[in-house]
């Protein structure tokens, strides 16, 4: 009855289609690399932490990507311009497969670009997202949280859809860990596929503060008046506009929900992060793993 009451619901209310990714952050943690190279571009294995992001979101059924940049960038959107000479010297050169890869890209799914060329934060970059957006629940990806698969962002557009308010992933960490993140407040059990009420949340408490054991990774779905939240966030330390803040008045105005994440989850915004997911998913690679396994093992 529930379940069938949740289907009911869900034709309710919108299915987030259109996908923000925040790609304007100076990326000081890698240093010097960023001097040049986007963080969001750097390789996993030969492929660009933000095509794996886009990737994720058209297995969740998105079809719109909105990539918040900033002119101090143009290596962002040159990856995603034609590249002629390339492809045909790769058809040129019997490598039609390539060819018809790299064309691929920009045009398997839809993107805008929106600017943020001055970095106040994550909640400023999804506001600057407003106008691509328009007035429909959209999700959020960080792309320097790399995700095994789409299901995750794919539950949580289907719960947004179903409940008609905004969605956060979660991850439980040891209790001693969660004063570095933002940490829900929740309501209620959570249901057997891992979704809860959320009450509220709090950015970096102290432990004996912290409301629960449960973190906020970065795969999001929102309801577009979190737009007018940003607008009502009150600077932070260094002037930065949280996305946390806007949250908080979403979570205790209406309806919010955090799913738990039980997928994959790599953090690849600092070398060693971006070092232990190149390694894990090279050994995973079908191209390449067997050797790489080979080679690491002689190498231990
Ligand atoms: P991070 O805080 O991990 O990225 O933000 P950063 O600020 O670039 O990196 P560090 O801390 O200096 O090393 C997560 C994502 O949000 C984007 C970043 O580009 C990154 O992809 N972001 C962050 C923005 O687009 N604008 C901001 O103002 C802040």
């Amino acid at each position: 009855m529930r379940l069938l009451m949740l289907a009911a619901r869900s034709i309710l209310f919108m299915r987030a289609h259109t996908a923000v990714i925040p790609a304007a952050g100076m990326g000081t943690r890698f240093l010097p690399a960023t001097k040049a190279v986007p963080k969001e571009l750097l390789p996993i294995i030969d492929t660009p932490a933000l095509q794996l992001i886009i990737d994720e979101c058209m297995g969740a059924g998105i079809d719109h990507i909105v990539v918040v940049t900033s002119h101090a960038k143009p290596a962002i959107e040159a990856y995603f311009a034609d590249a002629p000479e390339v492809v045909a010297k790769l058809r040129s050169t019997g490598r039609d497969h390539v060819a018809d890869h790299l064309e691929a890209i920009g045009r398997d799914v839809r993107i805008s670009f929106a600017y943020q060329d001055v970095a106040m934060g994550l909640g400023h970059a999804v506001g600057c997202a407003r106008e691509a957006v328009g007035d429909e629940p959209f999700a959020v990806l960080l792309p320097d949280e790399i995700m095994g698969d789409s299901s995750l962002l794919a539950q949580m557009c289907d719960v947004s859809a179903a409940t008609g308010g905004s969605v956060v992933g979660l991850k439980h960490v040891p209790r001693e860990e969660v004063s570095a993140y933002g940490v829900i407040d929740p309501v209620g059990e959570m249901s057997a596929d891992g979704v809860i009420r959320v009450a509220t949340m709090v950015e970096k408490p102290p432990l004996d503060k912290a409301p629960s054991d449960l973190i906020i990774i970065g795969r999001y779905v929102l309801t577009p008046d979190v737009f007018d939240c940003i607008e009502r966030v009150v600077p932070g330390a260094g002037g930065e506009i949280q996305l946390t803040d806007a949250l908080r008045m979403q979570a205790e105005a209406g309806p919010f929900h955090g799913v738990l994440s039980t997928i994959r989850r790599y953090d690849t915004g600092n070398p060693f992060g971006w070092l232990t997911a190149v390694v894990e998913l090279a050994l995973d690679d079908e191209r390449i793993g067997e050797q790489f396994r080979e080679w690491l093992q002689a190498r231990l």
